[in-house]
């Protein structure tokens, strides 16, 4: 079956907001990217204990917050207390873990669209991905597309929402190979394949190209300039982009 181009991604997408310059996933970070001039975000959204989608890039709330455990194990109440800007600022802050709804809103405010990633904490794949349409029904005007490294939610929301854009994400082709993704974009009809920096080359793109599918990009650190441009001159259609600083040709 050929695949679909659904929508036109925009050249750039803020990662987690604009990662470089605010702290990951929070509303400031992503009003960051609206203000600088973007047209579209990533983030990354798991449940909490009471099945509130919340957006928190890890497993655990170490690393972005003043606490520790998994999300799963705090209703909101308790998770929107925690601190999410210290750790960015080194100091106290009132920034917090926003609900994905707050998000919606934004987006739908500023007329930005929105890339969710559906990140679950292991076990909860398929309730997360329920939760988040039955938020995301409501928003019906903000574009959205779906992605996911994780298998299990990437079928759920193919098989709960097949005609909506979607994106399997890949890290390595150590746990599937190229055809294997594209077997798996071609038999779910998803429109978007997403590839870590790492794997690129001018022959894989070609491949995934021939299939008619969109591809996106990201890394582990900020891409610069020269990253960006190579990255386009090889086809690739958007880029991820933590800090876009001398990049607004691409705006
Ligand atoms: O979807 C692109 C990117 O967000 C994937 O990596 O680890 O930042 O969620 P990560
Ligand atoms: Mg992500």
């Amino acid at each position: 079956m050929t695949q679909k181009k659904r929508i036109k991604l925009p050249k750039l997408i803020g990662h987690r907001g604009l990662k470089d310059l605010c702290p990951e996933n929070t509303l400031e970070s992503f009003n960051k990217a609206f203000d600088i001039g973007l047209k579209y975000i990533e983030l990354d959204v798991k449940i909490s204990k009471d099945e509130i989608p919340i957006v928190l890039h890890d497993d655990s709330l170490e690393r972005t917050t003043n606490h520790f455990g998994l999300p799963t194990e705090y209703n909101y109440s308790e998770l929107r207390e925690l601190d999410a800007g210290a750790h960015f600022y080194n100091k106290k802050t009132n920034i917090i873990i926003p609900k994905l709804i707050d998000v919606l809103d934004l987006c739908k405010k500023r007329n930005g669209g929105l890339n969710i990633e559906l990140k679950p904490n292991k076990g909860f794949e398929i309730k997360n991905v329920r939760k988040i349409i039955e938020l995301t029904e409501n928003y019906k005007s903000t574009e959205i597309f779906f992605s996911s490294f994780d298998l299990a939610s990437f079928i759920e929301i193919s098989n709960e929402l097949p005609n909506s854009n979607r994106s399997f994400l890949i890290d390595t082709f150590k746990d599937y190979s190229l055809e294997q993704i594209i077997n798996l974009s071609s038999s779910y009809n998803s429109n978007i394949c997403g590839l870590s920096l790492s794997l690129l080359s001018q022959e894989i793109i070609n491949i995934i190209k021939k299939k008619d599918l969109l591809i996106t990009v990201y890394s582990d650190k900020n891409m610069n300039l020269q990253e960006v441009e190579e990255c386009f001159n090889i086809g690739v259609d958007s880029i991820f982009i933590d800090d876009p600083k001398n990049l607004s040709k691409y705006f």
